[in-house]
This record gives structure tokens, C-alpha cells and sequence, in this order.
């Protein structure tokens, strides 16, 4: 049997492209909101692609996952990019998908996870530039718990941006410190953080108004220029390879050097003592 890759949010601009591209490597489960596009993408790969529509803060979505796995006995990857930005919802909404859902998702997969298993969660350059006091810090890796949950969102003042940011500090935090729990199963466990990539959730970002901060990010870019969802699929491809194999339990910025361009710049004309997350 062939090796399983599990992609979740696997329509979208990242997860279409890492879908086509590890296709070429076992047989790709594709979990996502919409069927239709799911049924398209899945019909296009053919054989060895199959498709499930799936929404991640639904348990029993989570359990019709399971039930593929245990057709293979096992997993190869998880590759995880199914997620919300800051415009797409409140800031309950947003910890539930980005946050709830990634644990939720870890904890169901650990125990069909074997020697070699990689999962590949998707952070972003956010995490690494929203401030975050620590006892807030300290409840993300507990918001399966409703009172942490609510303390959280409450500390979010009703601004999604800081839910989004706070949750994608939760998904690098436990890609760091469950690196030792996977590291049992001969599993290893990372996080991406992507910079700004050119796909329909940025495209949205554009059209919501905030194509200058794009812009702005673009200019203050060392790379000098967007980025794009191949560049996700080749770090990818590389974290799931045997090249990879000493990798484990760190989050990685894809981000054209956009992040630390943007502190080195605060740095240097913030008046007061701001500290970005490291
Ligand atoms: N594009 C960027 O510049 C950028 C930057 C940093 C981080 N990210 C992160 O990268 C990941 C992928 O982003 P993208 O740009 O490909 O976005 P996208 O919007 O193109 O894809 C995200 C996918 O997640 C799916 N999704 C949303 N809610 C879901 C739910 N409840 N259950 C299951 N699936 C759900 C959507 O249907 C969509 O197909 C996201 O987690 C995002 O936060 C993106």
C-alpha cells in the first residue's frame, strides 16, 4: 500500500499546490469545506487521490478522517493549512478553526502517526510580530478547555487580528513542544510560517482593503517580491524528505526575510520597548 498524505485545507491556494505535488509521492486524502471543489481537484489527480469534505471544529469530520487511516494502518504527513485569517470571522471563530481545530485534529492523528511521520502545521509571519502577554501565552496550549477558550477571546477585545495572531502563536507553540511527544512515535512535528503568499486568502486580503499593506510588505521585503504557494510546497517537500530527518519541533519563516526586515525596522524607530515574539 501506498503512503498516505493527509492535506488539509486542500482547495486553497497552499493546499492545492502541496496536493499536486505530493500526489506525486503516495496517495493524497484531501479534506476540506467544499465538495464540489474537492470532487474537481480530486477527478483532475484521479487515481489515489481521494477527497473528503470536512470541517475541522467538527469532531465527527475528524472521526470520518480516522476511519481512512486505519485503511492504511498509518500516515506519512499531515500537511495542515486549513485556516482562517483575521477578516473571515470573530475572534471565537478564528480560535476555533486556527487553534481548537489544530489540537483536536493532533490528538485524533497521534495515534496512527509511525517511524518517519512528519506534521507540517502552518503558522504564519504573524505569530512571530503579534505581542502576546504571558499569561495569555500560557492558556493556548488549554483552550480545549471552555473557561481558557473564553479568558483568551475575552483578552482579544473583540479584534479578530489579535485572535488570528494569538492562534498562530498557539499552532508554533505546539509544533515546539510536542516535538518530544511525536518524537516518541520516530515522528517529527514543525511549523511553517509563511510570509505573504499569493493565494485567495491574501487575494481577499487585497480586496478587502488592505492591499497597501501588502505593498508596503513587498517593499520592506529583502526577496523583493510576494510569495508563492510553491514556495510552501518546496519547504514542504523538503520537511517530509529524509533530508529532513534531524528537523523536528521548530517553526520555520518562508517569508522572503519579511519578518525580520519588519523588527529590524521597529527596532529602529519604535519609541517605546515592543518585543515581537522570537
Ligand atoms: N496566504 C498567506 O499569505 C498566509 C500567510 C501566513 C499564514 N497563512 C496560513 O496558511 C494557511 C493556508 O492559507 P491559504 O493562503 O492557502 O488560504 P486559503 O484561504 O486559500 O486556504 C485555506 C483553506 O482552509 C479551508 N478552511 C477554512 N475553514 C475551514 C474549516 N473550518 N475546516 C476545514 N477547512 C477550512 C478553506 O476552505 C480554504 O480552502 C492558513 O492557515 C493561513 O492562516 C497564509
Amino acid at each position: 500500500m501506498k503512503d498516505l498524505y493527509i492535506i488539509t485545507g486542500a482547495t486553497g491556494g497552499m493546499g492545492e499546490d502541496a496536493t499536486r505535488r505530493f500526489k506525486e509521492y503516495g496517495d493524497v486524502l484531501l479534506l476540506d469545506l467544499s465538495e464540489e471543489k474537492l470532487n474537481k481537484l480530486a477527478e483532475e489527480l484521479g487515481e489515489g487521490a481521494r477527497a473528503m469534505s470536512f470541517d475541522i471544529t467538527k469532531k465527527e469530520d475528524i472521526e470520518k478522517v480516522i476511519e481512512v487511516i486505519k485503511e492504511y494502518g498509518s500516515f506519512k504527513a499531515l500537511l495542515h493549512f486549513a485556516g482562517v485569517s483575521e477578516n473571515m470571522g470573530d475572534p471565537a471563530m478564528v480560535l476555533n478553526i486556527n487553534l481548537v481545530g489544530t489540537i483536536n485534529l493532533l490528538n485524533a492523528l497521534y495515534d496512527y502517526a509511525k517511524e518517519g511521520t512528519v506534521i507540517v502545521n502552518t503558522a504564519s509571519m504573524t505569530a512571530h510580530m503579534t505581542p502576546i502577554a504571558p499569561e495569555i501565552e500560557a492558556l493556548l496550549p488549554d483552550v480545549l478547555n471552555e473557561e481558557s477558550f473564553n479568558k483568551v477571546v475575552e483578552a482579544c477585545g473583540g479584534i479578530s487580528a489579535l485572535s488570528y495572531g494569538w492562534s498562530k502563536i498557539g499552532v508554533m507553540n505546539l509544533s515546539k513542544n510536542d516535538a518530544a511527544k511525536w518524537g516518541e512515535k520516530g515522528a517529527r512535528i514543525v511549523s511553517i510560517s509563511p510570509g505573504a503568499i499569493l493565494t485567495p486568502m491574501v487575494q481577499h486580503e487585497i480586496d478587502n482593503g488592505n492591499a497597501k499593506t501588502i505593498e508596503i510588505l513587498i517593499a520592506a521585503t529583502p526577496a523583493k517580491r510576494i510569495g508563492y504557494p510553491s514556495d510552501i510546497t518546496n519547504m514542504c517537500e523538503y520537511l517530509c524528505s529524509d533530508k529532513a530527518s534531524f528537523i523536528t519541533g521548530i517553526d520555520i519563516l518562508v517569508d522572503g526575510g519579511s519578518t525580520q526586515a519588519m523588527k529590524n525596522y521597529h527596532a529602529a524607530h519604535a519609541s517605546n520597548n515592543l518585543r515581537f515574539n522570537d
